[in-house]
């Protein structure tokens, strides 16, 4: 298989990577055949997955421009993926140039491709860097190097926590991160959830499956569940909802149109 230039040396490219996989999605060009035919598995059980993501990125835009609304400068997104187009930086910096993104991701497709498009940006960076470890995230030289945690901070923590297994203690990993942040720090999360897919239980299990198969656990977790997430933190209006009703740009926006798009949740939580 060939490899092209973005993809380093030392990943496999045989096997199928959910970055990947979310690029193909999204309409990126950074996916390999075995990442296609993976989400297109996945897309056969739950077709409406790409209006999914699209409903995620325009959340996902949306809450970082109320967090520079609300004054904040400094951005820390956590399992921040291949950048497509309208990114945290791209969005936080058009709104306020001053603005400072640290980008975190474990796979190395990610970062590399971070890498390249972040060159010459002396406000944004990328290191490489598990959530399931945080301590070792705040302590990474791009990371420290470029974000006060005295001051508040928006904390991303978008589509990644439903890839983190409960036997790997994803509340306990967010618990330090919330620990570690300065009042007025915002989380701006989202995660997939049963609840909402225009799909019986039983059918939208088949993608969950082909994630289990590439060895990527897909973890459905219930609005009580990812509420907790929060802990501590207060809500912002209106709370923890379905993507396309947290804010919306207008009242009837594109993605308020496809019943996919109300699948999973989303919200942004600010500490006291
Ligand atoms: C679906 S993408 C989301 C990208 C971006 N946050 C967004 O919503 O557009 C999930 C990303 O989380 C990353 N990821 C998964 N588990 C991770 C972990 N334990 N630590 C760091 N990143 C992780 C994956 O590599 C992938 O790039």
């Amino acid at each position: 298989m060939e490899r092209p230039a973005w993809a380093p040396q030392g990943i496999d490219i045989s096997v199928p990577s959910v970055s990947r996989m979310y690029d193909f999605y999204l309409g990126g060009s950074h996916n390999f055949e075995v990442d296609r035919e993976a989400a297109r598995k996945a897309m056969e059980f739950l077709p409406g997955l790409p209006k999914i993501m699209q409903a995620n990125r325009a959340f996902m835009r949306r809450a970082v421009r109320y967090a520079v609304d609300s004054g904040i400068d400094q951005f820390l997104d956590i399992g921040s993926g291949i950048p497509t187009f309208g990114n945290v930086h791209e969005v936080a910096q058009a709104a306020d140039p001053g603005a400072r993104v640290a980008y975190v991701d474990h796979d190395p497709v990610a970062v590399a491709h971070s890498q390249a498009v972040l060159e010459g940006n002396d406000r944004a960076v990328i290191a490489s860097a598990d959530l399931r470890r945080p301590k070792e995230i705040l302590a990474t030289p791009e990371v420290a190097g470029l974000l006060d945690l005295e001051r508040p901070v928006a904390l991303l923590l978008v589509a990644v926590l439903h890839f983190i297994e409960d036997a790997d203690e994803p509340y306990a990993a967010v618990a330090e991160l919330r620990e570690a942040l300065a009042p007025g720090s915002l989380i701006v999360l989202t995660h997939a959830s049963y609840e909402g897919i225009p799909l019986p239980e039983e059918e939208a299990a088949g993608t969950v499956g082909v994630y289990k198969n590439i060895r990527n656990p897909l973890i459905m977790r219930s609005h009580e569940e990812i509420g907790r997430f929060f802990e501590g933190y207060e809500m912002v209006e209106p709370g923890l909802v379905s993507m396309p009703e947290w804010r919306p740009d207008t009242p009837q926006s594109p993605e308020h149109e496809d019943p996919y798009a109300f699948s999973g949740f989303g919200g942004v939580g600010r500490k006291a």
